[in-house]
This record gives structure tokens, C-alpha cells and sequence, in this order.
């Protein structure tokens, strides 16, 4: 099973990734994890990623494109993957048909700008796993502390309003457009596209998770 889950920032893509990846015994690549793994390593992928990450802006399609090709000829990959992130410009996505990748669906999760902006303020992430919580929605047990390790929570740099503000101007204008693009190449290929579905992604983790469930039918 290959999926892609699209989705402004906030949207509960990494929180549902979790959930998906048990289900059908396949790993998350989420491009935006790897990037944050790269930037606390010092390597030169992250010198180059830091400050670009750090404004919300997108890291280039050719640094991308080369790290997610070099992810899926790992081995965890044989069984498929979900891409968490990724494509999320339109270069991106054309580079997965020109090789020759086949996607089983592509789900969008869809939520208002401002409901993100209120959902980011409250993100607390264990950062060497990237477990996701939220202080109201998805409270750990203890206040600050991951669940399973007892490590603090911390804040992403990226969570504040301002930077989230312009994460959602570049979804808009980069990232939106793979919806269309999405619809028209599988309008064009009934047979050989990846199904299209787009979930509301408002309501509980519960009541999200099931509509994706639905929806991947
Ligand atoms: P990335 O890490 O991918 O960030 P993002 O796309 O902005 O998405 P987020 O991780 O912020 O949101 P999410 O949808 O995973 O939401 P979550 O589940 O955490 O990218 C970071 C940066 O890396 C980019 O800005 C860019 O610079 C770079 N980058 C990455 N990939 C790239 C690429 N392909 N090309 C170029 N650059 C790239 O949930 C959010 C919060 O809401 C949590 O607190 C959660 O608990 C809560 N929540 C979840 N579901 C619900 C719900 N149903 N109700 C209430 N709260 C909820
Ligand atoms: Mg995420």
C-alpha cells in the first residue's frame, strides 16, 4: 500500500500517520521529521534546511527529491509506505510519476486556517520519536512529559503564529495546487492514478481516524 496523506500544516497528518502505518504494517517517511532529525545531527543537509525550515518556508525540490529517493530503496519499504508531507509541490509529485512510482491513494486532510493557527499553539512533540500531543486535545498523561519515555515535550520553533501563518500562505500557493493535480491525473488514468479522497479533518482523533478508514475503503 502506497499513500500519500496531504494537508495544510496542523491538519493531524503526523497524529493519523501513527495510526495508519500499524494498520497496514508499513513505515511513515515524513520529509519534515527527517529534515528536523538532519538539522539536530549538524549534517549538511541540515545546515542547509535550519533557517529555511525555521521561517516556514519550503526546503528546494532538488535536496527533497533526492532524500525521499534514497528513503524508499530501504528495505521497510518493500510493503509500501506513507509519505507524511511529501509531494508538496507539483516538481515533487512529477518526480514520484516520472519514476515510475505508483500510489495507491492520495487522502486529504482538510481543515481551516484558523482553526491551525488555534490547534498549533497547543502542539507539544517528544522530539526524538516525534510523538505528537496537544495540551487540550490530546493531553499526555503527565503534564510536559512523554508517555512512554518520561523525556520533556517540547515546543516546535515553527509553531509560532507568525511562522505558522506563512507555513499556510506557502501551502496555499505550493502545496494546495496537488489536489487538482491529483484529481486530473486520476480523471485521466482512471486505472492506473491513485484514488483521490479528501477527509473533514475536524471532529475527535477517534471520529478522524474512522473517516480515513472509510475513505481507504
Ligand atoms: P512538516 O513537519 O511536514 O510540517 P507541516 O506540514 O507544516 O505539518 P505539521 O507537522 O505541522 O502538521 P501535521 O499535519 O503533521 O499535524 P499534527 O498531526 O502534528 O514540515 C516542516 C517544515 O519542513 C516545512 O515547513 C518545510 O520547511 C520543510 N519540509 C518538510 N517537507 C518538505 C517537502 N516535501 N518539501 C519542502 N520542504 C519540506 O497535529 C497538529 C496538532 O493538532 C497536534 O498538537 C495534534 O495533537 C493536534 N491535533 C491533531 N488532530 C486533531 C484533531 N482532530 N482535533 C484537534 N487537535 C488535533
Ligand atoms: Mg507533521
Amino acid at each position: 500500500m502506497k499513500i500519500i496523506l496531504l494537508g495544510p500544516p496542523g491538519a493531524g497528518k503526523g497524529t493519523q500517520a501513527e495510526f495508519i502505518t500499524n494498520h497496514y504494517d508499513i513505515p511513515q517517511i515524513s520529509t519534515g521529521d527527517m529534515l528536523r532529525a538532519a538539522v539536530k545531527a549538524g549534517s549538511e543537509l541540515g545546515r542547509k534546511a535550519k533557517d529555511i525550515m525555521a521561517s516556514g518556508e519550503l526546503v528546494s525540490d532538488d535536496l527533497i527529491i533526492a532524500l525521499v529517493a534514497e528513503r524508499i530503496t530501504e528495505p521497510d519499504c518493500a510493503r509500501g509506505f506513507l509519505f507524511d508531507g511529501f509531494p508538496r509541490t507539483i516538481p515533487q509529485a512529477e518526480a514520484l510519476v516520472d519514476a515510475g512510482i505508483a500510489i495507491d491513494y492520495v487522502v486529504e486532510i482538510y481543515v481551516e486556517d484558523e482553526e491551525i493557527v488555534a490547534r498549533l499553539s497547543g502542539r507539544r512533540v517528544h522530539e526524538a520519536s516525534g510523538r505528537i500531543y496537544h495540551v487540550e486535545h490530546n493531553p499526555p498523561l503527565k503534564p510536559g512529559i512523554d508517555n512512554e519515555t518520561g523525556d520533556a515535550l517540547v515546543q516546535r520553533e515553527d509553531d509560532q503564529e507568525a511562522t505558522v501563518r506563512n507555513r499556510l500562505d506557502v501551502y496555499h500557493q505550493q502545496t494546495e495546487p496537488l489536489v487538482n493535480f491529483y484529481q486530473q491525473l486520476a480523471a485521466a488514468n482512471p486505472d492506473k492514478s491513485a484514488i483521490f479522497r479528501r477527509v473533514d479533518g475536524i471532529g475527535s482523533l477517534d471520529t478522524i481516524q474512522q473517516r480515513i478508514v472509510d475513505a481507504l475503503g
